[in-house]
This record gives structure tokens, C-alpha cells and sequence, in this order.
């Protein structure tokens, strides 16, 4: 038996702050605090994210320590998120982070924002797939949120070799642009999805970007929308609201449909028999139902976090800093935040 970690996690690199108490692999409490601001401006105003971020942060991981039921001093290490993301948003959590462990004269540990998105898949009970228990190396994970979209190789719980990634738009990018071209609310890729249940795949056509080999690109798709939305509407001004769950379902299949045809050709070309789904568009119920079917038929492993492991949270941080902290990495109080990162 290892003897237990105890880690603070703190996330804050994008528009939720996030406090999370994590023993070894297991999440004791994990607390997330939306922004509601950003709705009325239809997207993340980066100024007022660091703002909230600056309000939220003490009562969330007071909050977090308070639900677990741990004393400050008794942690073992405080992690954060080093990066990518708003750099603002990033200097709050990471300046709160750093402050605490020197009060505390505990170990920092920097963790990458993309990296603890596929760590997640270690945390305790993660994956929704019945008997499928955690990932074995290598496996690969299709990383889709509002700001990346990668495939990544991962060999190790500290080694990750990008395959291939987005040339321009993200996947969830391309869900909330779209979105927002069908007059809906910031973060649009959640309201889609829920529409498209009720809609009619096969309604309309969308020109489906295709890349050869590993890379994506979703930034054609958006103005095949915008331009069929254009002439559409000239013809009956109320279009969208005439089709919006058949709309918001044809576009949601192009997108999804991308994303498992480069995933199965990665697999099949690296012969993977494991695949992994991380990040926020991976809460999307098409993709997931997608995977469970493709690897159901090609009898692969498929590992899906819950929806509160797919989206930002904390836990994830402090899964991957629980590995690094196995490992000895630390960071020096000269550590900052980096709005770019690679894995
Ligand atoms: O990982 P995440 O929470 O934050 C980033 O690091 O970007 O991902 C947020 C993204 C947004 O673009 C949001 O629209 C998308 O994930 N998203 C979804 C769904 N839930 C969240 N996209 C499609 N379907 C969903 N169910
Ligand atoms: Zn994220």
C-alpha cells in the first residue's frame, strides 16, 4: 500500500474556477464554480473571467477544503493549472496557489491543463464504461474542448506525444460558433447536443472538412452554416426557429462524425485497441454513444469520464499532480503562468 497524498488542486485557466481535495486517485471533494457573466456577451470576456476567478477563489477552495473535511496543514502539496489557457484567469489561480504553499511551506506542483484532461481518465470510478476499470499504456485520447482538438498518443502518466491536432477551430468551438449562428446562448455545444436529440440527422448537409492524416479542421463547417443559414433565410425569416432540432442534429453529425472517423483511423493505423475520450466536447451524447457502438463492434477498450470529469475541474489537476508528485516534479516559486503550453 502507497501511503496516502493528500493534494489541493486549484483550476482556473478558462471561465470556471475549480478547488478539488484529492487522496491518491480518489476525489474527496471537487468544487466548481461557474461564470454566468460571460452569457450576456455570447462568449468569454477574459477581463471580467479573471475578475470572477479573483472573487471566486477563496470561498471555492474554502469550500473545498470544508467539504473534505481536511485542515490546510495537513496537505501534502498544492497544484495548479500552469497552463494553456486566459493568462489572466491563469495569474489568479496560480498566484493563489503559489501563495498558499509557501504560507503552508508545502511542495507546488504545475500542472498542463491538456495533460490532466486525459489524467482524468485515472481518477477513481472516471470512466462510465461498465468493467472497463482505468487505461492501460499506450492508449490514445481524442482531447476536444472550446480550445483544442488533439489526438494524442499517451505512453505514460507523464509521456504524451501529439498525433495531430486542429489547423484552425477547435471542436467546441465549432459546436458554440454554430451556436451562436442559430441565435443561441454562450456556451452553445451543450444546447445543440440537447436539441439534436429530437432532430433529423439527414435534414440538411454541412460540407464536412476532411484533412489527410491526423490534423482536423472545423473552420469551413462553420461558414457552410453561415452560408446555407444566409440563403435560407431570405427565402422564410423564421428558418431557424422552423428547423432548429434538425438543424442543431445535422450539424452536431458532421462534427462527431470527424471526430470518430480520425479517431478509428488512428487506432486502426497504430493498431490501438484503446481509445480514450477527454474534455469538455467528450460530455457531447452522440460522440459518446458513437465510441461505446465503434468499439463495441471492434471489440476495443473505450474509456469515457463522467460529465464532471469531461468538463474543467479541479480533480483532474490534482490527478495529474498526484503523478508528478510520485515523481518528484515540483515547481519553484519562479514558476508562472504560461497562456500557451504544449503537452
Ligand atoms: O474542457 P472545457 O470545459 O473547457 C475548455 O478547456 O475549453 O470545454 C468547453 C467546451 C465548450 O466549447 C462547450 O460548448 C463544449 O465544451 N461542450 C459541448 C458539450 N458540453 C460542453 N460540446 C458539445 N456537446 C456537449 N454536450
Ligand atoms: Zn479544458
Amino acid at each position: 500500500m502507497q501511503n496516502p497524498v493528500t493534494i489541493l488542486a486549484i483550476e482556473s485557466s478558462c471561465d470556471d474556477t475549480s478547488a478539488a481535495v484529492m487522496v491518491n486517485e480518489r476525489v474527496i471533494s471537487n468544487i466548481v464554480a461557474n461564470q454566468e457573466v460571460h452569457v450576456q456577451y455570447g462568449g468569454v470576456v477574459p477581463e471580467l473571467a479573471s475578475r470572477s476567478h479573483q472573487a471566486n477563489i477563496v470561498p471555492v477552495v474554502d469550500e473545498a477544503l470544508r467539504t473534505a473535511k481536511i485542515q490546510k496543514n495537513t496537505l501534502d502539496a498544492v497544484a495548479f493549472t500552469q497552463g494553456p489557457g486566459l493568462l489572466g484567469s491563469l495569474l489568479v489561480g496560480s498566484t493563489f496557489a503559489k501563495g498558499l504553499a509557501l504560507g503552508l511551506d508545502k511542495p507546488l506542483i504545475a500542472v498542463n491543463h491538456m495533460e490532466a484532461h486525459i489524467l482524468a481518465h485515472f481518477i477513481d470510478g472516471s470512466n462510465v464504461v461498465e468493467n472497463m476499470g482505468k487505461p492501460e499504456f499506450p492508449f490514445l485520447c481524442l482531447t476536444v474542448s472550446g480550445g483544442h482538438t488533439q489526438l494524442v498518443l499517451v505512453k505514460s502518466h507523464l509521456e504524451f506525444e501529439v498525433l495531430g491536432e486542429t489547423l484552425d477551430d477547435a471542436a467546441g468551438e465549432a459546436f458554440d460558433k454554430g451556436a451562436k449562428l442559430l441565435g443561441l446562448e454562450y456556451p452553445g455545444g451543450p444546447l445543440i447536443d440537447q436539441l439534436a436529440e429530437t432532430g433529423n440527422p439527414e435534414a440538411f448537409r454541412f460540407a464536412a472538412p476532411r484533412i489527410e492524416g491526423y490534423n482536423f479542421s472545423f473552420s469551413g463547417l462553420k461558414t457552410s452554416l453561415l452560408y446555407f443559414l444566409q440563403a435560407e433565410l431570405k427565402k422564410d425569416k423564421n428558418f431557424i426557429t422552423h428547423h432548429l432540432h434538425d438543424l442543431a442534429a445535422s450539424y452536431r453529425r458532421v462534427i462527431i462524425r470527424t471526430l470518430t472517423e480520425k479517431l478509428v483511423y488512428t487506432a486502426k493505423k497504430l493498431d490501438i485497441p484503446r481509445v480514450a475520450l477527454a474534455g469538455g466536447v467528450s460530455a457531447n451524447r452522440l460522440l459518446r454513444r458513437e465510441m461505446i457502438r465503434i468499439a463495441g463492434e471492434k471489440n476495443w477498450k473505450i474509456f469515457i469520464p463522467q460529465l464532471a470529469y469531461c468538463t474543467d475541474n479541479a480533480a483532474m489537476i490534482g490527478i495529474a499532480a498526484y503523478y508528478k508528485y510520485q515523481a518528484g516534479i515540483f515547481a519553484g516559486q519562479d514558476t508562472t503562468a504560461q497562456a500557451r503550453m504544449h503537452l
